[in-house]
């Protein structure tokens, strides 16, 4: 795409929506020839460097700088190494500590239904990325991460259905959801596309309806990814108050302005556009907090997406299908809702029960010996602080007087100040929403690292050090902390990467 049209698209401020016809003559005068044989074979290096492409191009509109220029980062060699996830899994997955009987039911039942599979006749597809939650939140307990082996490769091909697997998606690679940044008419979109459709299963006779032209998308340069966020402690931030975020924002102005760190809520006025869907959702100033760009306010609204989006499946919150194919949609509508039919009237619903599993999850535990000793990893801890990544990886937060006793004035020690910051061109996607821009992201929480499998809102990396040098591209905030990182000497780069590790 040119930089002179996302510029003027930019500033006509239009909403993301998905019509415009199936051709892409801008795109295609900027993008190679479409070789199809070429885009079948594409492995997920060349889906990589579109993805990279993109960004690059993306970003260099947002900053109105020339492509290719980088910034200085100094990295000299260094023997500290990545000592890699821990091993186990019980650090995480446990319900809080001090809940009531019945929230430990509706943990114990939520977490059944975060877990199941399910089928075109409870609701699945037309379009989905999976069939459970539990599947992409799942490492290294329910509710984590992209798992060692993405079950989005098995999924393709499951009850009869057709689909191709798009050459992003690989086995030993992480869970990817993928998001076009314009329609074809070359206005943003932004939304998340699903990789997979139910044609095929004998459940759906009549459903025909195609996956998306990924091939066509990568070589246009088009796709950006995300993969899952874990959802453990996930009702401790949910307690967070605003002014508490806020408080923390103010926290050290002196010394985050000479290192070039700002960072700002995202104030939801605008609610986040989903491609396909109306911009209804309401908004009442306060800010979000959940996803890579804090773009959702609560777990149940994230619920209520994430089974519409994700899996298909429409709901109380999220009433329409996102495809309305009629012969697809065999389950009547919404999909999933509370009902009234033989129970009593205080029956919770899927989204409910989502909601409960995930507030009433315990945040992980870190390990104080492992790896490298409690030496290192109280060193580790030190550093953390001195080099400048607690200026945005706010090690913990206080809860509000909530409603849950186990949730009342804690401390959650999230390792996230839940703002966003400028992530400079290397880590752009050019995907706005509600307040967050195209190079905008919320500073991830950093508890459960230690058992980790992929890095960053793409999946772009498993090497922790990696990670940390992607911190710094043109533009990025994070660039003085970065070099103070790449400054230190072996034994202190090594202390702080097996800090990281103990989360
Ligand atoms: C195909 C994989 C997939 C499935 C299935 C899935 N998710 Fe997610 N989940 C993601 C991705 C990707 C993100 C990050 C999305 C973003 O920020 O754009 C995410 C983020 C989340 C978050 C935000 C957590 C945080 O702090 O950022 C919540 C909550 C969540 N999912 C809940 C659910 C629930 C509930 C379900 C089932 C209804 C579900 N997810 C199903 C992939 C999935
Ligand atoms: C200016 C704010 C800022 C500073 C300073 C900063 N980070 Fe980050 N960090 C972020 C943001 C924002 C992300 C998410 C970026 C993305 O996914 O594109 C992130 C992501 C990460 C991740 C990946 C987490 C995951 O789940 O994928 C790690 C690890 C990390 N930071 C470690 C560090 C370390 C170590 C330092 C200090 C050397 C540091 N960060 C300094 C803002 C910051």
């Amino acid at each position: 795409m040119r930089p002179s049209m996302f510029v003027l698209i930019a500033a006509t401020g239009l909403l993301a929506c998905n019509g415009g016809s199936d051709s892409d003559t801008t795109a295609a005068a900027d993008a190679p020839a479409l070789d199809s044989t070429a885009a079948a074979n594409t492995n997920v290096h060349s889906a990589a460097d579109s993805a990279n492409a993109v960004r690059e191009t993306v970003a260099a509109f947002e900053r109105n700088a020339p492509v290719g220029a980088s910034s200085a980062l100094t990295v000299r060699p260094s023997s500290a190494r990545d000592p890699g996830p821990r091993a186990g899994n019980d650090s995480a997955g446990a319900p809080l500590a001090g809940l009531t009987p019945p929230q430990l039911a509706a943990f114990i039942a939520g977490k059944a239904d975060f877990e199941e599979a399910e089928e075109v006749d409870e609701g699945l597809g037309p379009t989905m990325n999976l069939d459970g939650c539990g599947g992409c939140h799942s490492q290294p307990a329910i509710g984590g991460t992209s798992p060692l082996v993405n079950p989005q490769v098995a999924f393709a091909g499951k009850n009869g259905m057709t689909n191709k697997v798009p050459p992003f998606i690989t086995a030993s690679g992480p869970v990817r959801e993928a998001r076009f940044v314009r329609n074809p008419d070359g206005s943003p979109d932004g939304g998340v596309h699903a990789l997979f459709t139910i044609a095929g299963d004998p459940a759906a006779p009549g459903c025909t309806v195609a996956q998306p032209d990924f091939a066509r998308q990568l070589a246009n340069r088009n796709v950006v990814f995300r993969i899952p966020t874990p959802v453990f402690g996930a009702g401790l931030i949910e307690a967070i108050p605003d002014s508490e975020i806020v408080k923390h924002q103010r926290a050290q102005t002196d010394v985050k302005r000479s290192l070039g760190i700002r960072g700002r809520p995202n104030i939801l006025l605008n609610a986040n556009a989903i491609s396909g869907q109306l911009n209804r959702n309401g908004n009442d100033g306060t800010a979000g907090r959940f996803g890579w760009k804090a773009q959702n306010k609560s777990l149940l609204l994230f619920s209520g997406e994430a089974y519409n989006v994700e899996m298909g499946i429409s709901n109380g919150l999220f009433q329409t299908e996102r495809d309305e194919t009629e012969a697809c949609n065999i389950a009547t509508l919404p999909n999933s809702d509370s009902s009234l039919d033989g129970h009593a009237p205080e029956v919770l619903s899927s989204i409910d029960l989502f909601t409960l599993f995930m507030r009433f999850l315990a945040p992980p535990t870190p390990s104080t010996t492992q790896p490298g000793g409690p030496e290192s990893i109280t060193r580790g801890r030190g550093l953390f602080a001195t080099t400048g990544c607690a200026l945005c990886h706010t090690p913990s937060m206080k809860t509000y007087n909530s409603s849950v006793t186990a949730m009342r004035y804690q401390s959650a020690n999230l390792y996230s100040d839940l703002l966003l910051h400028d992530m400079g061109r290397g880590l752009a996607d050019g995907i706005q929403q509600g307040q967050a821009g195209g190079r905008e992201f919320r500073t991830a929480p950093l508890w459960g690292l230690g058992q980790r499998l992929f890095f960053l809102h793409d999946g772009r990396t498993s090497d922790l050090k990696q990670a940390i040098r992607e911190h710094a591209s043109d533009g990025s905030e994070a660039n003085a902390v970065t070099q103070r990182y790449f400054n230190l000497n072996d034994t202190q780069q090594q202390d702080l990467l097996n800090f990281l590790r103990s989360l």
